[in-house]
């Protein structure tokens, strides 16, 4: 996450999850943003000023009407710097008076005065969550485009266990990341591929590649962060699932080609990054493989092939993107596979290629478009190959809707 350039204005508020602000604040700063800190006075019970300016390094602002400040109107220059306005943990109180525009400390005055989208991470009590006044108070917020962060379940500190306790630092960073980002992909679903299959010989072995996810994993989060529904089917991987994505865990192609085309016309995109084996070992053996002194000959049978089938189904309207990972004759080979696979773009790239292809987290690619135009794109962070490949397919979805 780079939010580099970023301010984001953190109000804390007084619960006990206050102290998970302090992690918030200093992942934020690690991330590249100006962090400036407002807390509530009752926030100060829980954890001191001192800690987010410390973490923050700025002063953390409490009163409104505290002497010992710049020649600013601090609420409205804070309210202005704010590229996101972010309350976490969000008591009942602060969710009350922001829904109705109450403004009687530094927190709500400058939250009314803010015009920056705003983040709310709610924590409290489960009682106080499931009341209505409180279930009245959220839906008027999100009615006005507040970003709501739930919170999970699990045991409270007041020992009661239900819904309240203050959403993971991670799922908030996220909120704040999609808030800084435009939705142009809101109301799409995507369905996106990544990693490698395992195609088992016996127990103990199996035929795979060396697909990481890496490119797939970057095309899912970024999609999510644009707002698009994703499921990510995915093969075996170190990688952790994206914020906000609905993760698929799958071992062999043929687990793949199920998983894929049983939820395939529900999608209005897919986009097939993974690294599928072609091959599986004829038999599994149930025991393992015992070795002699003789040679071992493993015969192979072809697996289906997933993107054909997708191209073979594919609805009116929806969008088929295909990869192709070559040592040779990449872009005849690419352009050849698109047409068979009756793909709208395929994005070709080269295992030659230094820094590209397997393992690495950058990649450089050729895209290649069902009418024939082709784009170079040089060597970048798969997260912006993500990006670039996600603006074609919106382009052609533009023209075949
Ligand atoms: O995961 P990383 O380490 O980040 O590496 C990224 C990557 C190199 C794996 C990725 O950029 C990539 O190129 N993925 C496709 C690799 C591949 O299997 O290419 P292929 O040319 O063999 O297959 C062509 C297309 O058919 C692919 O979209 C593939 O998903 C699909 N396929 C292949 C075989 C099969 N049985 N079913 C399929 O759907």
């Amino acid at each position: 996450m780079n939010l580099g350039g970023k301010t984001i204005v953190l109000c804390v508020t007084g619960g006990i999850a206050a102290y998970k602000a302090a992690d918030l604040t200093s992942k934020l700063r690690g991330a590249g943003a100006q962090v400036r800190v407002l807390m509530t006075e009752s926030a100060t019970q829980f954890i001191t000023p001192m800690t987010f300016e410390v973490l923050s390094g700025y002063r953390a602002v409490v009163d409104t009407f505290d002497r010992n400040f710049s020649w600013e109107v601090e609420h409205v220059s804070l309210a202005k710097a704010a590229d996101v306005f972010v309350i976490a943990p969000a008591t009942a109180n602060i969710i009350a008076k922001a829904a109705h525009g109450i403004a009687d400390d530094m927190v709500s005055t400058t939250l009314l005065a803010t015009r920056a989208p705003v983040v709310i991470a709610p924590a409290m009590n489960t009682g106080m969550y499931d009341n209505p006044v409180t279930g009245q108070n959220l839906e008027t917020l999100r009615g006005r485009g507040v970003h709501m962060v739930e919170p999970a379940c699990g045991r409270l500190a007041c020992g009661d266990t239900g819904r309240g306790k203050l959403a993971d630092t991670n799922e908030i960073l996220h909120a704040i990341e999609q808030a800084l980002t435009v939705q142009d992909l809101a109301d799409l679903s995507l369905l996106v591929t990544a990693g490698p299959t395992q195609e088992a010989l016996d127990p103990v072995r199996f035929l795979s590649n060396h697909s990481s996810g890496k490119m797939g994993y970057a095309i899912a989060a970024r999609a999510a962060l644009r707002g698009a529904k994703v499921t990510l089917v995915s093969g075996p991987t170190a990688l952790a699932t994206p914020a906000g994505v609905t993760r698929v865990d799958i071992t062999s192609a043929r687990e793949m080609f199920d998983a894929v085309v049983s939820r395939a016309d529900r999608q209005d995109i897919i986009i097939k990054a993974a690294a599928v084996g072609d091959y599986r070992p004829e038999t599994e053996a149930q025991d393992k493989l015992k070795k002699s002194n003789d040679e071992m000959n493993i015969a192979l049978t072809r697996n289906p092939d997933i993107l054909a089938e997708l191209g073979r189904k594919k609805r009116p309207g929806q969008l088929l993107c295909g990869f192709a990972m070559e040592t040779q004759n990449l872009l005849q080979n690419a352009a050849d596979k698109l047409r068979r696979k009756n793909c709208d773009m395929l994005v070709a790239n080269s295992l030659r290629e230094a820094g590209a292809g397997f393992q690495h987290d950058t990649n450089a690619a050729t895209l290649l478009f069902a009418d024939g135009r082709q784009e170079t794109v040089p060597l970048m962070q798969k997260e912006e190959l993500a990006d670039c490949i996600l603006d074609r397919l919106l382009v052609l979805r533009e023209s075949v809707q």
